[in-house]
């Protein structure tokens, strides 16, 4: 028995070919399940499925409390079943910069805590910007390179912002395409994830629009009633840098998990 209220298939190609594909306006496919357990439930077992299907795949992880359970309960898979992850990569979506090295807040402690220990990644298979870099801009260049290298992301797991970021791609008049260093906005700022901090992060580190759009599947996990009026308007069909997350529905490998709370609105 599932708890997944409703899935909505929309038409999807095979590649990822902009020249090929015709602008039709939101191709995501959409998971509602009842709550956030159940959502975690479904997404977790859909990255297990992609993780059984290429032992060496590259998966990209953002962090915040969305997608904490569906990692946590990857965790207790790993542990019956460690075969699955013993190949796998993992790459940091994104990481607030300046924090010490180690902060409880960063996304490096965050992903140690509920990826990398509890999946049994080892070191050299787990890659991110670091919180403390003192040159921001060589740091990303780092990770440009290293994804160029070792990419595209084959599974990409995003949350949503609420107003609409993605990692830390925030709106503006543009969006960046390759990791860059972000200008973070007061709503970014005052996210959990750095209420104990003193001095907030100004300035985050993320992967870029084009690196995000390049994976063959991203995941988009949103939950919360707090997180209802930005789904509602990822499924408005309008695309705006002002609202990164609406450029997903161009993408041919997109689904969306989200529970009950926040798609609400959704029409
Ligand atoms: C932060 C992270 C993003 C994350 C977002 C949503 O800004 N940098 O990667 O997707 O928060 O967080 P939450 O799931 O806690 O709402």
């Amino acid at each position: 028995m599932t708890n997944t209220v409703s899935t909505v298939e929309r038409p999807r190609r095979k590649r990822f070919d902009l020249m090929q594909t015709p602008m039709e306006p939101n191709r995501m496919k959409v998971e509602i399940c009842t709550d956030h357990e159940a959502m975690s439930a479904a997404a977790a077992r859909r990255i297990a499925r992609e993780f059984g299907r290429d032992r060496r795949l590259l998966v990209c992880l953002a962090t915040g409390s969305t997608p904490a359970r569906a990692y946590e309960l990857l965790g207790a898979r790993a542990r019956k079943s460690p075969a699955l992850f013993d190949h796998l990569r993992v790459l940091k979506l994104d990481e607030w910069a300046g924090l010490p090295a180690g902060d409880p807040g960063s996304s490096e402690a965050y992903l140690r805590r509920r990826v990398v220990r509890p999946w049994g990644v080892s070191p050299r298979r787990f890659v991110g910007f670091a919180t403390d870099s003192s040159r921001p801009r060589l740091e990303c260049e780092r990770i440009q390179n290293w994804l160029a290298r070792n990419g595209p992301i084959d599974v990409c797991v995003l949350g949503l912002g609420s107003n609409g970021h993605l990692g830390f791609n925030e709106p503006g008049d543009a969006l960046r395409p390759i990791a860059h260093r972000a200008l973070l906005s007061e709503q970014t700022r005052a996210h959990p994830m750095v209420s104990h901090t003193v001095v907030k992060p100004k300035y985050g580190l993320t992967l870029g629009m084009a690196e995000i759009f390049q994976a063959r599947q991203i995941l988009l996990l949103v939950s919360g009633a707090h997180k209802r009026k930005a789904l509602n308007r990822l499924f408005r069909g309008e695309i705006s840098t002002q609202f990164p997350a609406s450029f997903l529905s161009l993408h041919p490998q997109t689904t969306v998990f989200c529970d009950c709370a926040a798609a609400a609105q959704i029409k």
